[in-house]
């Protein structure tokens, strides 16, 4: 028995769990741009496996000294740099259109990502919220507005927020800065309300995202994971996709669209 069978019936077993579903979010990580040439952060060819867990004071770094940092930022030398570089290069993939389609046919309700490289909106997603920011905004440490980063010419160090002339940092979370109130308040409105969430490229170690998939079981909500690799909480999902979210998750839309029979083809009228 090859991988393809269980694979079959696990794609099976989950597009039944979607279509009976009333309102499903998915929870997604940087697995789902692996396939859209930007590394993992932990695991085979991660970023912190590579550079070592990054010190947990980056935004206390920042606050210190946001002139530095930007000056820092914008010389394109500081840690991070060559990481930003696969975030400007990349488009999105299969598995973002193959989301942004669940959402058009009215079966994905709501994203929930880790991820800060917009691919989810380049694809054509529209229900998205963004827990760790957005690389293409920034946003006011004083009065928490965001806006595109494309607005700033960069001439003033660090730039000024057009409303109050707070700091404008990155609107992406630093490691050691609070989840953002706004964002923390919309993952945990989706997440009480689903009563199906895909675990989709997470390793579901980092928190507060790790625990919305515990608060959503515990709601009596069903899991769904597409992974191509073991997590802490695949014992505790009703359906494991075990491969790329590029090949799995267009083939769970197949099965999903109006007039698809069980196996995803198109039936015969
Ligand atoms: N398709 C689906 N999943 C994949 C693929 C793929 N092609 N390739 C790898 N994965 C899985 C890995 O098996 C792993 O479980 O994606 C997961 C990536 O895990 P992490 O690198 O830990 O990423 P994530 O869960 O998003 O990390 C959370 O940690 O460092 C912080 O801010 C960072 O948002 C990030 C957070």
């Amino acid at each position: 028995m090859n991988g393809e069978e269980p694979l079959e019936r696990a794609l099976e077993q989950a597009s039944q769990i979607v279509a009976a579903a009333d309102y499903t979010v998915a929870l997604v990580g940087a697995g789902i741009s692996v396939e859209s040439g930007i590394p993992p952060f932990r695991g085979p060819g991660g970023v912190w496996t590579k550079l070592g867990e990054p010190a947990m004071d980056g935004y206390q770094r920042f606050i210190a000294d946001p002139t530095a940092w930007w000056t820092e930022r914008l010389s394109g030398k500081d840690e991070f740099a060559e990481f930003l570089k696969t975030l400007d290069d990349a488009k999105p993939n299969a598995a973002h259109y193959a989301l942004a389609e669940m959402e058009r046919l009215g079966l994905l309700h709501h994203v929930i990502t880790q991820n800060i490289d917009n691919l989810h909106q380049e694809a054509g997603g529209s229900e998205i919220t963004e827990i760790h920011g957005n690389r293409l905004k920034l946003r006011c440490v004083a009065c928490g507005a965001r806006f595109p980063l494309r607005e700033f010419n960069m001439e003033e160090i660090p730039p000024r927020c057009p409303d109050c002339r707070g700091v404008l940092k990155t609107d992406t979370v630093l490691f050691g800065e609070p989840i953002p109130q706004d964002a923390l308040q919309s993952c945990d409105h989706h997440t009480r309300r689903c009563d199906c969430m895909l675990l989709v490229g997470t390793s579901a170690t980092v928190y507060p995202a790790a625990e919305f998939p515990i608060i959503a079981a515990r709601g009596g909500a069903r899991l769904v994971e597409v992974n191509p690799h073991e997590t802490p909480l695949s014992e505790i999902c009703r359906a494991v996709l075990r491969g790329p979210a590029a090949e799995v998750l267009p083939r769970l839309v197949e099965r999903l669209r109006p007039g698809a029979d069980a196996t995803g083809r198109e039936e015969k009228p």
